[in-house]
């Protein structure tokens, strides 16, 4: 069986954890496309020959989901030949027998349109800030809120407005907006819209 979900969203919407979730429930595979983007900012050099190039190893380094990190991923997708360079390999990973679930800025628009479940997971800025805010430790966070606050709207910016391959929701997804969500509401949300599509094959 082919079965493809695409989970698009701004940073530190929720898109990972939702998309984990998904995936286990269901028994499909998951691909996180951000760290492709991270693996080819955080190898230096030419970045297009780090996307024509990524090892396995280069997608298992422990210093990828630092917030300089998710920067630097962010710089190298603007570039088209970087892009490109990735798109045959998610392409495949969505084809997959068995199902699959991956999340990033254009999946539902660019990777699969054909998608058989879009969703679009977002949350407002400040609300996503915080949360970063909180995973590094709140008021003993080694940099203020004001300043991760900053950080997310210059990516969700460069994200938003670069030529190709721009972060929207395609004009078929469903919105999970998680503002106001706990985990487990947004994760029943995108559970149960997947599981209506499978069951109306
Ligand atoms: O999802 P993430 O925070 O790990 O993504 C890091 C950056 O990579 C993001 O700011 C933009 C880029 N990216 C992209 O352009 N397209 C994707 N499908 C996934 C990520």
């Amino acid at each position: 069986m082919k079965f493809t979900v695409a989970i698009d969203g701004p940073a530190a919407a929720g898109k990972g954890t939702i998309s984990r979730a998904v995936a286990d429930h269901f028994g499909f595979a998951h691909l996180d496309t951000g760290a492709l983007y991270r693996a080819v900012g955080a190898k230096g050099g030419d970045p297009v020959a780090a996307a024509l190039n990524l090892s396995a190893a280069d997608l298992a380094r422990p210093d990828l989901r630092t917030l300089e990190a998710g920067q630097a991923a962010s710089r190298v997708a603007v570039i088209p030949e970087v892009r490109a360079a990735l798109l045959d390999f998610q392409r495949r990973f969505a084809g997959r027998e068995g199902g699959a679930v991956l999340d990033g800025r254009d999946i539902g628009t660019v990777i699969c349109p054909e998608a058989n479940v879009k969703l679009f997971v977002t949350a407002s800025a400040e609300v996503r800030a915080r949360r970063r805010w909180l995973e590094l430790g709140g008021e003993t966070a080694p940099r203020p809120y004001a300043e991760i606050l900053a950080e997310v709207r210059e990516r969700d910016d460069r994200d938003m407005n670069r030529a190709d391959a721009p972060l929207r929701a395609a004009d078929d997804a469903v919105t999970i907006d998680t503002s106001d969500m706990t985990i487990d509401e947004a994760v029943a949300a995108a559970i149960a819209r997947v599981a209506a599509r499978l069951s109306a094959r």
